[in-house]
């Protein structure tokens, strides 16, 4: 068993956007994130007050909390269930100080939460644990389904221990293989916020998965990604659409990893116009703004676009040409007000 050290000890993780693939990675599907130049960078000591005492730069807030406490709703959370987890794992001992400073802006889709848990255990497991990616990644998918509350798939917290920067990783989420894929020089993924603030844990998520669920179990299936378009009508409306969505995206996604292997963006941008689609008709997880701006996107030039992550607002993705990437971001910037370039 390793000895508690002193530190401090600091791990830089990154957020990220998906590509292609959303909503399937509990139901059995291929996905396609991509890590992003925005990161959480937290530093991690062990100190003698027999508390954690969790400061961030971005919220200008230090919180102290027991060394048992549960999760109290707050952006601390995150950090708390890495470092009870790490103490149940006996990589660290005692009270810890840990200061996160992040520019990954939080509620957009862009897997702050996992970032964040990810660097936790990271900084908490220091040089003397191996840290194996997906080992840190099941156990961040972990402290966020029981210690959070959030019950997610595995997705966010692979891409961003797993992937390579710039690189779209992508993932069987059954088997956790994974490869990454450079994006073909000349392409850019441009990555929005929307103006409309999201949050994940207010249960729209956990109500999504339980319909998917549900869906499976009525079509027989184990992953609701195998199920038969031909067999969906035996579902109600709603059941039907989010079957229907899991059974569509992915095969998009595996199409849209061959075209990017293949360099043909013009179809991977109407995969992603058409998960767009679905996202919005069957598995209702956009908002009318959203909707707008990705037509708008693509009026203006985008190969593709579309709404990223959990939805119910926050970040969408683009794919437009390198040339055209600024002239394009700022003619969509000027006719939506309040969208903003993230990367
Ligand atoms: C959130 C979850 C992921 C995934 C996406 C939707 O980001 O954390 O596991 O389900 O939503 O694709």
């Amino acid at each position: 068993m390793p000895t508690a050290e002193a530190g401090p000890y600091r791990a830089t993780v990154p957020g990220r956007v998906n590509l292609i693939g959303e909503w399937i990675d509990f139901n059995g599907g291929l996905v396609l994130p991509m890590p992003l130049p925005v990161v959480i960078d937290l530093h991690r000591q062990t100190n003698d007050l027999g508390l954690d005492r969790i400061i961030s730069e971005q919220f200008e807030e230090s919180c102290d909390f027991g060394l048992e406490a549960a999760a109290a709703g707050h952006w601390s959370d995150y950090v708390r269930g890495g470092l009870q987890y790490a103490r149940e794992k006996g990589w660290i001992s005692g009270g810890q100080t840990v200061s996160i400073a992040s520019t990954i802006p939080v509620g957009a889709g862009l897997s702050s939460s996992a970032a964040t848990i990810v660097a936790t255990l990271r900084a908490a497991a220091s040089d003397t644990i191996p840290v194996d990616p997906v080992a840190i990644a099941l156990a961040a998918q972990a402290i966020e389904n029981d210690f959070i509350g959030v019950p997610c798939g595995i997705m966010d917290q692979m891409a961003v221990a797993a992937g390579q920067p710039g690189a779209a990783l992508a993932l069987d989420t059954r088997s956790l293989h994974y490869q990454s894929h450079e994006v073909p020089d000349g392409w850019r993924f441009m990555v929005l916020h929307s103006g409309v603030s999201r949050a994940l844990s207010d249960g729209r998520y956990k109500t999504r998965r339980e319909e998917c669920m549900v869906a499976a179990t009525r079509l027989g299936v184990d992953y609701l990604c195998d199920a038969k378009l031909e067999d969906i009508a035996s579902l109600d409306v709603s059941l039907a659409g989010r079957a229907r969505h899991a059974i569509t995206e992915a095969d998009r996604s595996r199409r849209a990893v061959d075209a990017l292997i293949a360099s043909d963006m013009t179809l991977f941008g109407q995969l992603m116009t058409d998960s767009h689609i679905s996202l919005q008709a069957d598995m209702q997880v956009s908002v009318p703004r959203i909707d707008e701006i990705v037509r708008d996107a693509i009026a203006l030039g985008a190969a593709g676009a579309r709404i990223t992550g959990a939805g119910f607002g926050g970040c969408f993705v683009a794919l437009v040409e390198s040339t055209q990437a600024e002239q394009w971001a700022d003619a969509l910037v000027r006719r939506h007000r309040g969208v903003k370039l993230i990367v």
